[in-house]
């Protein structure tokens, strides 16, 4: 766990003044919003646009954006629902870089707390809606899901995106099979589940942006850039195989 916070806090103090992780993020997203930076592969303006349906919040509701890195997807539901943010993620420099936007982009009503997503200490029925892109896979699902059941008031929705394994030695051991059933049996119904169609093209475009920009960004970055290219590079080279894992939106509801 300790290490995994570190890995994703020295990428973060690397790549969040990044002026090449910028360009590559701009390349494989064309059609986000030039100051929203994502670390993941899902975010479009179509998905940010269906959480923020699915969550059915506006400005008298708070949501939490479960390990939510340098605040761009969570900032970008907070301004279009008008509703109050709280982001979570371990990561202290994630944090930092969350908090800084949100006050360059003048938005009183978001904080950003570092705190792990299984444990977040955050008061139990605070929220009437979370979202979370591409995180939960790194989490014990059951310990997520518990946890997001808590801070969740009764009738509360979580709109997320993950990975489901598909075959059992995936290099990240926490990734589920069946998310479904990990929030069924913690007092959740499902109210929409589809498996992502378009994930692996997204994920490579990401994958080649970074890849096309390598040596900018070794020159930037230096040595932090290694797992990011060493991903990259393992991603490209599995992108004709069968695929081991889906990416899926799943909308669940706290009964
Ligand atoms: C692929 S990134 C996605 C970040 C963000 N949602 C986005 O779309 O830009 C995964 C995030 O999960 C966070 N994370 C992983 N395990 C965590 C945990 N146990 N508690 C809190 N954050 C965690 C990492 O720090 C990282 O920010």
């Amino acid at each position: 766990m300790d290490e995994a916070r570190l890995a994703f806090d020295s990428m973060y103090s690397a790549i969040a003044g990044s002026r090449v992780y910028r360009q590559i993020t701009h390349r494989a997203f064309p059609d986000l919003p030039e100051w929203l930076i994502p670390y993941s592969v899902s975010p479009s303006l179509v998905l940010l646009e269906r959480i923020a349906q699915s969550l059915n919040i506006g400005p008298a509701s708070s949501f939490m954006d479960l390990a939510c890195g340098m605040g761009g997807p969570g900032l970008w539901i907070c301004e279009r629902t008008g509703a109050s943010l709280v982001g979570v993620d371990f990561s202290a420099a994630a944090i930092s870089a969350a908090t800084t936007l949100a006050r360059h982009r003048g938005i009183a009503r978001a904080t950003f707390v570092s705190a792990d997503a299984t444990d977040t200490g955050l008061p139990e029925k605070s929220f009437d809606g979370l979202m979370s892109i591409d995180a939960i896979q790194f989490m014990d699902a059951r310990s997520v899901a518990t946890e997001i059941a808590r801070v969740l008031r009764p009738g509360g929705i979580a709109a997320l995106t993950t990975m489901e394994a598909l075959v059992d030695d995936l290099p990240v051991a926490t990734v589920a099979k069946d998310y479904r059933a990990v929030f069924k049996t913690t007092g959740f119904s499902i109210c929409d589940y589809e498996q992502l169609a378009d994930s692996a093209e997204k994920d490579n475009a990401l994958f080649e942006s970074i890849d096309l920009y390598r040596d900018a960004l070794v020159k930037e970055i230096g040595e932090a850039a290694s797992p990011m290219l060493e991903e990259a590079d393992e991603r490209l080279k599995r992108a004709k195989a069968p695929p081991r894992a889906r990416k899926i939106f799943l909308v669940a509801q706290l009964q």
